[in-house]
């Protein structure tokens, strides 16, 4: 069996890994559609020994397709999902736009793979740091009962998009020549972002908090099906390239210990332990780019929480946080005969 795959929002950063991730893990495509705005339509994209031509997206480049990942801004898909859907097109959907749609499963396939059995045609990929973050927490989850937790991002450029990667280059090359960055225009972010922090990702809400801040705390209550979870969350954008880290202190159940944790870490799929403080060995984002695994490391008992444990979680935002769980998903129709 041979899909006809279509990838929306082919020409950005998370589109560009999917074309890469889908011939990589040998996904079978029988027909590759590429599809993005009226900007690149007519322009060719190119990857082994083929190329194709981007096409403007309209609900007609649906037609005929067996599924199609979006990765273009929930904007575009809230516009072109149903559209898809209509014309017997399965829709794995990287945005916001309908993960909390109670009829929209949030799959993350190591996590909860029965959550696609009963697709209505739309299934949702998780926030990038949520589902870097479960890959930590929820192996601890099964472990001792996760009740609580406080998590701080360190979430790389690729999550705003090509243009994310773009403003950090430019503003650190000005800054090697010696030219002054803090009179570059700002296209992406509002303050500079080399040698800088912000504590700020995604709109604020009345409350104080972020979308994104909030999108641990409601995809984390979904995903791992906690109704009861409660989530302090604070969302930060670092100047590195393309892996997102969280640091978390997590409380639980159950009584735990380390040594328990870390065997719940290492027999988890899509988790590797990196926790060796004596030889310096902890995940970070640099080894956790174009990487599979999440990195999971700096395991120790939380000293305010009781039954508490702090962690510390690298993983590729393109990837696990984007790209590669999206395609999960597909996989994992594919062998439930759900395509
Ligand atoms: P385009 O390159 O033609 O603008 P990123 O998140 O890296 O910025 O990528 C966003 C992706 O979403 C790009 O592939 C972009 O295509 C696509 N996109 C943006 N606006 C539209 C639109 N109106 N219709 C279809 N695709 C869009």
């Amino acid at each position: 069996m041979a899909y006809k795959v279509g990838i929306l929002g082919a020409t950005g950063a998370v589109g560009q890994e999917i074309i890469r991730l889908l011939h990589e893990r040998n996904f079978p495509i029988g027909e590759l559609r590429l599809l993005a705005s009226a900007r690149s339509a007519g322009k060719t994209q190119s990857y082994g020994d083929q190329t194709w031509t981007i096409e403007e997206t309209t609900p007609e480049s649906f037609a005929g397709l067996d599924i199609c990942i979006f990765s273009a801004g929930a904007g575009q898909s809230k516009m072109f999902a149903q559209e898809a859907v209509q014309r017997g097109c399965v829709v794995v959907d990287n945005s916001s736009a309908f993960r909390q749609d109670p009829d929209v499963p949030l799959v993350i396939p190591e996590i909860n793979p029965d959550a696609v059995d009963g697709h209505k045609g739309i299934l949702a990929n998780p926030n990038c740091s949520t589902a870097i973050s479960l890959m930590g927490l929820y192996p601890l989850h099964k472990a001792f009962g996760l009740k609580s937790f406080i998590a701080s991002t360190y979430q790389a450029v690729s999550g705003s998009g090509a243009e994310g990667i773009v403003e950090l280059e430019k503003q650190a090359r000005a800054w090697a020549e010696g030219r002054p960055v803090s009179e570059m225009k700002k296209e992406v972010y509002p303050h500079q972002i080399a040698f800088n922090l912000l504590p700020h990702v995604d709109d604020f809400l009345d409350d104080g908090y972020t979308k994104e801040e909030m999108k641990m705390l409601n995809e984390g209550r979904k995903i791992m099906g906690l109704d009861d979870l409660k989530v302090t969350c604070t969302c930060v954008r670092v100047p590195v390239f393309r892996a997102h880290s969280i640091s978390i202190s997590a409380q639980f159940e159950k009584p735990v210990s380390v040594e328990a944790a870390r065997e719940a870490i290492r027999h988890f799929d899509g988790a590797e332990l990196v926790d060796n403080p004596a030889e310096l060995e902890y995940p970070m984002p640099l080894n956790y780019s174009e990487v599979v695994p999440c990195g999971v490391g700096r395991i120790r008992k939380d000293s305010v929480f009781e039954n508490g444990l702090a962690l510390w979680v690298c993983g590729d935002q393109l990837w696990k946080g984007a790209a590669l769980n999206a395609i999960q998903v597909a996989e994992l129709l594919h062998t439930k005969g759900k395509l």
